[in-house]
This record gives C-alpha cells, sequence and structure tokens, in this order.
C-alpha cells in the first residue's frame, strides 16, 4: 500500500507510457529488491521488451510462450511458485526461481504484461497480485 501511494505520486503529471513503465520497473526494484522486473509491450503479433531493472533479458516472445505469453493469451494474472514446473516456461536467467506476470488490457486488448522475477521459490503471493494488479488498471 505504501509503494502503491509511492508510485502514484511518481505517474503524476506523467502520461507517456514508456516513461511511466521505466520509473515503475525502477520503484518496483528497489523497494522489492526482485531479481527482474519489468514490461513486454504487445507489437504486432508478439511480445517485445519494454522498460525493465534487473539483467538483460529475452526480446521477443509469442503469444501462448512462457509465462508471459500464456498471461497475454488467457488475459489474466499468472502467480509461478517454481519455474521449473512451469511447462514452457523460458528461462531468461538462470538464477529466476518464481514469477509473476500481470498483463495490462486497455479496451479489452492485453497491450503489455508486467513481470516480476524472484531469484526465491514461492515468493510472490496474493497481497503481489492485489497491488501490481491496480498498478496494471492504472498505468
Ligand atoms: N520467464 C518469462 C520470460 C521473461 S523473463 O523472465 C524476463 C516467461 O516464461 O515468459
Amino acid at each position: 500500500e505504501s509503494v502503491f501511494q509511492q508510485w502514484t505520486g511518481l505517474m503524476e503529471g506523467e502520461s507517456d507510457t514508456i516513461v511511466r513503465m521505466a520509473n515503475t520497473a525502477a520503484l518496483l526494484k528497489v523497494c522489492f529488491g526482485w531479481w527482474w522486473v519489468g514490461f513486454y509491450r504487445v507489437m504486432n503479433d508478439e511480445l517485445l521488451l519494454g522498460p525493465f531493472q534487473g539483467p538483460p533479458a529475452c526480446t521477443r516472445i509469442k503469444t501462448g510462450k512462457g509465462v508471459c505469453g500464456t498471461s497475454w493469451e488467457q488475459r489474466k494474472t499468472i502467480v509461478v511458485p517454481d519455474v521449473d514446473l512451469f511447462p514452457g516456461h523460458i528461462a531468461c536467467s538462470a538464477a529466476s526461481r518464481s514469477e509473476i506476470v500481470v498483463p495490462i488490457i486497455r479496451n479489452e486488448t492485453v497491450i503489455a504484461v508486467l513481470d516480476a522475477d524472484s531469484e526465491h521459490l514461492n515468493h510472490f503471493d496474493e497481497t503481489d497480485v492485489f497491488w501490481l494488479e491496480k498498478i496494471a488498471k492504472s498505468i
């Protein structure tokens, strides 16, 4: 809740999507120390790497592929407690052990996904779902 308040302040007066995504990734990274946090934007028929914080990542993901492509296809948040148990998980980094992906939906269409990875198993829970979905709705 406190991070969400900071986030709202940070977004005030700034309407550019890339700027908002960039500062969102930075805020979440410094506040929670997740291994990787960032965005993939839907461009034509694939997800294209957007603003992020963390190590370099895979640049393009097809619909239905990996956790991100599955969240895009199913239009819903996916929490993965152990990435080794998610069929088709795309390992951009061997250090990533658990993951959450939240779709960003405008006019019923997924326009991007917010992805966070942790080097710890079972790191994301319902509290993360609640607040990250709030960010996804407002971004
Ligand atoms: N693990 C993701 C790919 C993106 S990275 O984690 C940054 C997936 O399976 O879609």
